[in-house]
């Protein structure tokens, strides 16, 4: 376990580390109290069209969208709406291993750089996703890859944006925990044939290549009481026991709620709060809401009912400990959701239900809708 022995000798060094980093941190806080601040001193006048990263930052919060690089750079409205809405964003596939390592060591970041740059020009951060998921690797790569593929992975990802202006947090795994208990073969709930020791090696090796970012676990399905949640904390829980940098815990909130699958609010605050006892920090990274049976009578009640539900997880969120929430897309106009080979099923089946797929805070039409109201109601 080469990675756990450097780490073992890194442990002596932990305190000095410690004081040092605290003394960065304040520093960081100061530097974006004051840019929040100097956001608010310019915007004295704030109500709910104001441009969400605004309402946000005024609660020293962060508002942001996954982007992609395609409709960034072909659709103008889709790249306005962003730089006026966003302080955060997140790639949409660019930096997956398909991405960025397509063939075995060969590396490419025109694509993630494009949006990096996008980022830099209008003053937001990027949220790095991701360095490990089981979809979007290219072919050669098996699942788990061995130690090698993913510490040549993470050397040449992370190594790459270490210096970046806008980089500061990685997705370094993705969705690693099973979807049910059938698809596991041990304690942790990891996915079949990924072992608890691997991913602490991963986190140890990202460690190594840049510990100046935050470090975050990304997962679905954990926004409730679940088996899913349930493992998914023993993992946090594994890796903080094991000397792992973790700081974020990535709650990737596609919700999708209907009479017989209610929001699980006891539940996701229960989630929230193991989370806060853990001392990692939640945060909201590729959120839409469908509702779905029985569908209302009109897109307008469904729309309604899309923003409270928007309203509601907010406001448990904000109680929990979020700052930074992340919607997975901006506009319904690209919602992944959408397309056929991640549309469930029913929709599928059914393409008059197909539209009620409307998760996202603009309308086709780059129109507002009541869920992005909710979310500016919900940050003031
Ligand atoms: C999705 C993208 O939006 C699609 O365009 C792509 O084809 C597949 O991946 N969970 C994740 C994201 O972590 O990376 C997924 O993004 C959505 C589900």
């Amino acid at each position: 376990m080469p990675y756990r022995r450097k780490f073992l000798t890194r442990a002596g060094y932990t305190t000095l580390s410690a004081l040092l980093t605290m003394g960065f941190l304040q520093k960081d806080k100061q530097r974006e109290d004051q840019s929040t601040n100097s956001i608010a001193a310019n915007n004295p006048i704030k109500n709910v069209n104001s441009p969400l990263r605004q309402l946000a930052a005024a609660k020293g919060k962060r508002y942001g969208t996954a982007i992609d690089g395609d409709f960034l750079r072909k659709e103008k409205d889709y790249a306005d709406l962003i730089a006026r809405e966003c302080s955060i964003a997140t790639p949409n596939g660019e930096l997956k291993w398909a991405g960025t390592e397509p063939e075995p060591g060969k590396f490419t970041f025109e694509s993630a750089d494009a949006i990096a740059n996008f980022c830099q020009k209008h003053n937001m951060t990027m949220h790095g996703h991701t360095l490990f998921w089981h979809l979007s690797k290219p072919d050669w790569v098996p699942y788990p890859p061995t130690l090698k593929m993913l510490e040549r992975h993470v050397n040449g990802v992370m190594g790459h944006y270490r210096k970046s202006p806008v980089l500061k947090s990685w997705d370094i795994a993705n969705e690693i925990i099973a979807d049910t208990p059938d698809g596991t073969d041990n304690r942790y709930g990891l996915r079949r044939g990924v072992k608890p020791e691997l991913i602490r090696d991963l986190f140890l090796i990202a460690a190594e290549v840049d510990r100046n970012k935050k470090f975050c676990l990304n997962d679905f399905g954990i926004e409730g009481a679940t088996w899913k949640s349930d493992h998914y904390l023993k993992m946090v829980e594994y890796l903080k026991n094991n000397g792992v940098k973790l700081d974020w815990a990535g709650l990737q909130s596609h919700l999708w709620f209907s009479k017989n699958y209610p929001f699980d609010e006891k539940g996701f605050s229960s989630v929230l709060k193991r989370l806060k006892d853990l001392e990692v920090k939640p945060v909201i990274t590729e959120l839409d809401i469908i509702i779905d049976t029985p569908f209302p009578d009109s897109i307008e009640k469904l729309d309604k009912m899309i923003a409270d539900s928007y309203k509601r997880f907010l406001e448990l969120c904000f109680a929990g400990g979020v700052d930074t929430v992340i919607t997975w897309g901006i506009t319904d106009r690209h919602t992944w959701i959408r397309y056929p080979q991640w549309m469930p099923q029913k929709y599928k089946d059914n393409p008059e239900f197909q539209k009620f797929l409307r998760p996202l805070p603009f309308d086709e039409n780059l129109k507002p809708k009541l869920a992005r109201k909710a979310i500016a109601q919900a940050f003031q």
